[in-house]
This record gives C-alpha cells, structure tokens and sequence, in this order.
C-alpha cells in the first residue's frame, strides 16, 4: 500500500451524538467485523466495562479497514476518540496522526458545546472536515434546520454535509466514498530515513507496553532498531502488526500506515506520547508533539481498611499503566492513614479510575473531596498546592503569602432560549464572570439556541455543576470547557474539629463567599454520619480561628446507629460486609471514633 491508498482519520462528535455506532458501521460495511445480530447492540470499539456501562468512550481505540474503491483496495485507519470534556486533550493526542475528521452531528440534537470544541481542535491541526449529520431516521431530526445551523457555526457549505443514520446504516456507504475522495493521504516516502510518530500506548501483562504509531516516513520492519527522540533509549522491534480492529501481525508498516508495535519497554512512562521513534544510530528532527496532560483535578484515594494499602497502591498503579493522563502521588493522612494522591484530567476522568479500580480491582476505597490546583503567591516564590492540607492556614496582610490564585476555565454553554435565565443564576451563584452570549441559529425563527460564554472557576464546575446545568435545563444545556489561566482570589482553608481536634482528611479549600454555607452543609453531614460517644461531642467548622458553624452529637444511647448510613447500595453493601468481616477499623480522632465507613459516606454523599 502506497501512500495514496491510505486515510487516515478519526470521528468527532459531542458525546451521544452516534461515533461508536457509525464506526461500528463503518466496520461491518468494510467487512473487517461481522454484521451484528438485530438487537445485539454491544459496540465493538468501546472494551472497557465502564465505557458499556456508561455509554461513553474513555480511552481511544484504533481500527484499520480495508476498502476496494475505483477498482483499488485502500486502507483506512480509524482512529477513534473520546467524547467527553474531560478527554479533550486524548482528542488532541488522536487527531494528530490523522489527515482528517468526520464532523458528527445528531440531526435532532444540532450542534453541541463539544461539537465546536472538537471542531476547533481538528481545525487547528488543519484536518480536512467532513461534515456528517447523524440520526436522520428519527421523528424529531431536522436536518435541514441544522445543516443552516452548522453553516452559520462552521462555515460550512449545506452541500458538503453527508447525511445518515448510523444506527440504519442509510447513508454509510457515502461516508466512506467521502473518506477516499475528500481526506487528503499521508505524505511521506519510503525513501527518507525513519520517523514514527508515537501517539497511544497500552499495557500488555506478558509484553510490556505496546505502542501505536503512525509511519511518517521509511519503513519499520520486525527486528529493526530504533531509538526516541525523547528519551534517546534504544529498543528493538519484536512484534509489529495493524489492529483489524484486533492484532494482525504484518512485516512491515510503510510512511502513512498506523499499527501497533511492542520493542521491550518495561514502563509506560518510557512511551512518551508525542514522541518520535526514528532509526538507532541515524539522527532526525522530532516531529512536533504537543504538551503533556495536565491534571486539573486532585484527590486522596485511601482503603477503607488500612491493612489494603499495598494491594491498593499495586492496583493503582496498574490501572494507570493504561491510563496514562492519571498522576500518582503518595500520601498519609492521620485520620485515613497510607493513601495516594491522585491527579485527574477532570472529574468524570475521577470518577471513572474510581469505578475501575472497584470493578477490575475490587478495590475498597475512600475518596476525598477534589480539590483543583491552586497557587500561592510568596513574596519571594510561587508553590502550587493540590491538597488541602499544603495550604496556609491564613492568608492575611501579615502572613507571609502575598494572594492566592485559582485556576479558571473558559465556559461555553448551548441551552434552548427559554432556559437562559436559569443558565445565568447558575453561572452567577457559581462565580462566573465576564459572561457574553449570543444567539447560535440567528434568523431562524422561533426556536432558538444561545451560547453563553464565561469565566469560572475551575473549583465551581469540579463539584455539583454539570448536575445542576443538566436538572436546572431539563437536560438541553451541553458544556464545555478549556483552561484560561489563573486568577487571584479570596480562598481560604476550612477545618473541621471533632470535640475540637481537626481532621486533616475533612480540611477543604472555599471561597470565602461561600464559606457560610459550605461550613454548615458539612457539619450537618458530619453529624448524620459519625456514631454517638458516650458523652457529647461538638462538631466545628473552622477558617484560621474563627468557628463558622458547629453542630453537637448528642451522647450515645441505645441503638441509634440502625439506619444511619444512606444512598449507594451496592457500595453500602460492601462496606457493610466488610463491617461484618470484622476488618472494620475505628479511628481514634482524639477522643472520638471516626470509622472509615463515616469518611466514606460523607465522601461518597453530595
Ligand atoms: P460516546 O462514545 O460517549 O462519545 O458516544 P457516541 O457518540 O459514540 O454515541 P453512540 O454511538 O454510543 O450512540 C449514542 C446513542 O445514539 C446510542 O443509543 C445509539 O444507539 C444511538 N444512535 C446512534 N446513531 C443513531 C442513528 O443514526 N439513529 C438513531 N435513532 N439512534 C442512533
């Protein structure tokens, strides 16, 4: 295969919006998977378990097809992306070892906040666009409603919009003449000494790290050796191949083909995405990379019994063998003991990791509030503080910090007019500043859709707010987010003290605007949740000296406890079985018992 019979490409799509289902169309149409059985609706390209469970994508997957047009068998790579916020930066990673993307648009849905994030980020890598409108066999698509809408969005033509049903298959066959016809190939020639552009990679238990790669230019071959631009270790290839969407061996990948490769390396940090591979012993300049992930999101993961701790940080470190954007820190906590403090890309990112390591690990865990990265200002220095327990005590003229800053995100949010108000009084009771908006099907009549835009802080969005724009819009807003910097801000550090002993694992980081009601939500918490004593016990919500709220747990008399642990079953379950086990451990916080159960359950509530 030369050059000019390869494409290489990915599907872009607000999430939901049919990506799964039109590649597996796209597969079955090339005939390199079996058409499925009516009803069965299992999608091939997403593995992981919580991908089915959740319906979305997390981690990419590649595919190759093979597809006769004009009489000549081409390939074409799939190079599938996530769909969430979160993973904006994994769709960065994807697109660049493609020449172009399938722009998907649900026909009754129109464009979303991802549609023209992603839109954005394939345009900026200069891809080709192909523009695909999406479920046009459902009653309530309007395509042509839309087609106007992604004209006045993209600028782009109505006549160069593809329209299917992925889920029919109507359609399908014209996607892929349009792959062949309108994507551009891969430059490159066999001729010129050997680049490999690294952008994905996996753990084999049995091979070490595997690595996809797209062949820029030469050609890799079983047992050539290689070398990284960036880390300049050398390796030898011993297993080369394409995924079919499985591994299929081959002898040789060629300049524009994407594959798979295994070379011995031990550790996944030595598959630097981004990366170069080139010739050992020639010498070539680096493509361009991009920047690492970046964690925008901390936490403390600690078992709930103190004994798992080593099973627990092995666990952890397998999971994120295949989760290369997840950062690994140790910590202890008085009150959890041996932990690790984690760094997440967002926090549906978190919550993810957190259902894998209970599902694939069967791990038992407490996870702490997140907390974002925040920067304090030293009149001398600046140090970054991801856990609550790093920050200052007070932040006041006489200290010796000089202001604290927080990291915000540019927002955008596509609601239907009649919710905007709603949307507003989010934004505001969130912080958010510098709020613009404008009308997105301007002339259309009456239906129409607003983008709002604003400034928020990073801190606001990681807790309650995609809940709250999904309830408080009926489910119409779609969200969007990319980092805009820091700003100053007027934080502080909130502890909470049982019978007047703090409890470092509680500590928080508020806005002081909030502190009222931040302080007396969690006292209120606290109270439900840690068992009677024998005496009475004050529970305090404090910044620097000052007590902001406080509730009082009355003593213990006889069976109170029953019924005292509320919401999620199946975890409830578990920690009630361990409870039974015996293993159950009571902290001693001072003079009063705080069962990991109780950081549990405050934890896990909202
Ligand atoms: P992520 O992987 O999370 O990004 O989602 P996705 O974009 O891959 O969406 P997916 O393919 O999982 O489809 C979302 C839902 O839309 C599923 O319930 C599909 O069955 C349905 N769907 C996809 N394409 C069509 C279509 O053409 N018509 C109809 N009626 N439903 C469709």
């Amino acid at each position: 295969f030369t050059c000019d019979l390869i494409r290489n490409f990915s599907i872009i799509a607000h999430i939901d919006h049919g990506k799964s289902t039109l590649a597996d169309r796209l597969l079955e149409l090339t005939g390199t998977i079996k058409k499925k059985e009516v009803g069965k609706n299992e999608q091939v390209l997403d593995k992981l378990k919580v991908e089915r469970e959740r319906g979305i994508t997390v981690k990419a997957q590649t595919a190759s097809m093979i597809h006769s047009f004009g009489g000549r068998k081409h390939i074409l790579n799939l190079i599938d992306t996530p769909g969430h916020v979160d993973f904006a930066w994994e769709v960065s990673r994807s697109l660049a070892a493609c020449q172009g993307a399938l722009l998907l648009v649900d026909a009754s849905q129109g464009v979303q906040a991802q549609t023209i994030s992603v839109f954005h980020i394939a345009q900026e890598r200069g891809l080709k666009i192909i523009p695909v409108l999406n479920k046009i066999d459902l009653p309530a698509a309007q395509p042509e409603r839309i087609a106007a809408q992604m004209q006045s969005t993209f600028g782009t033509n109505p006549e160069d919009i593809i329209r299917i049903s992925a889920k029919t298959g109507r359609g399908v066959e014209d996607v892929l003449q349009a792959i062949v016809e309108r994507i551009p190939p891969p430059s490159g020639t066999t001729t010129s000494p050997l680049k490999a552009f690294l952008f994905d990679s996996m753990y084999d238990r049995y091979r070490g790290v595997i690595s996809l790669v797209a062949i820029q230019d030469g050609i890799l071959k079983k047992g050539d050796r290689v070398a990284s631009c960036h880390t300049k270790k050398k390796y030898e290839i011993t297993d080369i191949g394409i995924l079919n969407p499985e591994e299929v061996p081959v002898t040789s990948l060629h300049p524009g083909q994407v594959g798979y490769i295994a070379c011995n390396m031990k550790e996944s940090s030595e598959a630097h995405i981004g990366d170069t591979l080139h010739r050992a012993g020639a010498s070539v300049d680096p493509m361009p990379g991009f920047k690492p992930a970046k964690a925008m999101v901390y936490a403390g993961i600690f078992p709930i019994d103190t004994s798992d701790f080593p099973k627990l940080e092995e666990s952890i470190k397998r999971l994120a063998l295949t989760d290369r954007s997840v950062t690994i820190q140790r910590e202890s906590s008085t009150a959890l003991g041996q932990g690790c403090r984690l760094g997440f890309l967002g926090t549906l990112h978190m919550d993810v990791f957190r259902q894998r390591l209970e599902d694939e690990h069967d791990a038992n865990i407490i996870i702490t509030a997140p907390t974002v990265p925040y920067k304090i200002v030293y009149k001398d220095k600046e140090v970054y503080v991801s856990n609550p327990t790093e920050f200052p005590d007070s932040v006041d003229v006489s200290s010796k910090v000089k202001e604290v800053q927080e990291p915000v995100v540019k927002a955008s949010i596509i609601v239907p007019e009649e919710y905007f108000g709603d949307m507003m009084d989010l934004c505001f009771s969130h912080r958010a500043e510098e709020l613009e908006h404008k009308y997105l099907d301007a002339g259309t009549g009456t239906e129409s859709r607003i983008m709002l835009n604003c400034i928020i802080p990073l801190s606001e969005i990681v807790t309650d707010f995609f809940d709250q724009l999904k309830s408080r819009s009926s489910g119409f807003a779609s969200f969007d987010y990319e980092e805009a910097g820091y700003k100053p801000s007027n934080l502080a550090k909130m502890v909470f003290l049982l019978n007047g002993k703090p409890v470092d694992a509680l500590a928080l980081i508020v806005h002081r605007s909030h502190e009222d009601a931040i302080g007396k939500l969690w006292v209120k918490k606290l109270v439900k949740v840690i068992p009677r004593q024998m005496y009475e016990v004050p529970i305090q919500a404090a910044v620097g000296k000052k007590i902001i709220a406080r509730e009082t747990l009355s003593a213990y008399r006889a069976d109170v406890t029953a019924g005292l642990y509320g919401g999620h079953v199946e975890r409830k379950m578990k920690v009630l079985e361990r409870q039974k086990e015996g293993k159950a451990r009571m902290k001693r916080m001072g003079t009063v018992d705080m069962p990991q159960e109780a950081f549990f359950e405050i934890m896990s509530s909202k």
